[in-house]
């Protein structure tokens, strides 16, 4: 029994079933998504890899909301994300999702501590609240010394830090990334991609990670491989004993 419960995986936070997904361009037609299934899991990183325009950042738009699927289902934290209207579907985005993109979007005239504050004040915190969480938030990717830096005084891996510091400082359940580390070099984006794992550990957040960077395979708890708009492979690479991304960080 103690055997079993060890193996049992938590519930399931994303459930995606039957997902199909198009687009039309005036005459053109692509299909990307034909019939997807997939299970996602809180505690892990999921690395989705496969060939460009296979329909990777397709699915994760899906899976976070961002789009609706033409057919199938999207349940995610118990909501039917394919049903909800748009104001609840971006109430919830607002309130438990994180987006890490692979340019950053950072504002140009923000310093760290404001990029991070920025979105916790769309959630009605007052200034104190959204400090508090920013300072934390930054510490715990390893940018305390870099608080009131702007974009430009940054580097890239520093500007991405400030990218996961701004997703993760909502507490968000799950937390996507398109290509996070495509545009670093091998270091910092070894670290980010510790630092996802991190996240997901730490936090118990259910982290998706599309990428066809094969660095961040050593990363992964689970790796999913797409070809033609279909999870052509799934599996969990034995776990590696990696040093901690926060130890060093500072
Ligand atoms: N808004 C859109 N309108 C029309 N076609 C689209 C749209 N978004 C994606 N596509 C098409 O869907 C297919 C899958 O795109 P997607 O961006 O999901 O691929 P990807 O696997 O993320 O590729 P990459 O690795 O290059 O980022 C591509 O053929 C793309 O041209
Ligand atoms: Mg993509």
């Amino acid at each position: 029994m103690a055997d079993c419960m060890h193996i049992l995986k938590p519930a399931p936070t994303v459930i995606a079933a039957g997902l199909a997904k198009g687009f039309t361009t005036g005459a053109v037609q692509t299909r990307v998504l034909t019939h997807l299934d997939l299970n996602l899991h809180p505690g892990e990183m999921t690395l989705i890899s496969g060939p460009s325009g296979c329909g990777k950042s397709t699915l994760l738009s899906l899976l976070s909301g961002l789009q609706k699927p033409d057919g199938g289902s999207v349940t995610a934290l118990d909501e039917r994300l394919d049903r909800l209207g748009r104001s609840r579907l971006e109430a919830f985005r607002l309130q438990h999702t994180g987006f890490v993109f692979q340019g950053f979007n950072l504002f140009p005239a923000l310093t760290a501590v404001e990029q991070v504050q920025l979105p916790l004040g769309y959630l009605g915190m007052d200034r104190r609240q959204s400090e508090a969480l920013a300072l934390g938030a930054l510490k715990e990717v390893g940018l305390g010394h870099r608080l009131h830096m702007r974009p430009a005084q940054l580097s890239g891996g520093e500007k991405q830090r400030v990218a996961i510091a701004r997703a993760i400082a909502k507490s968000p359940a799950l937390l996507f990334a398109d290509e996070p580390t495509s545009a670093l070099d091998a270091e910092n984006g070894q670290r980010v991609s510790e630092m996802l794992r991190q996240i997901a550990r730490r936090r118990g957040a259910t982290v998706v990670c599309v990428s066809h960077d094969p660095r961040l395979i050593r990363f992964a708890d689970r790796l999913l491989t797409m070809e033609d708009g279909v999870i052509h492979s799934d599996v969990r690479p034995a776990p590696s004993s990696t040093p901690h991304p926060y130890s060093e960080a500072r």
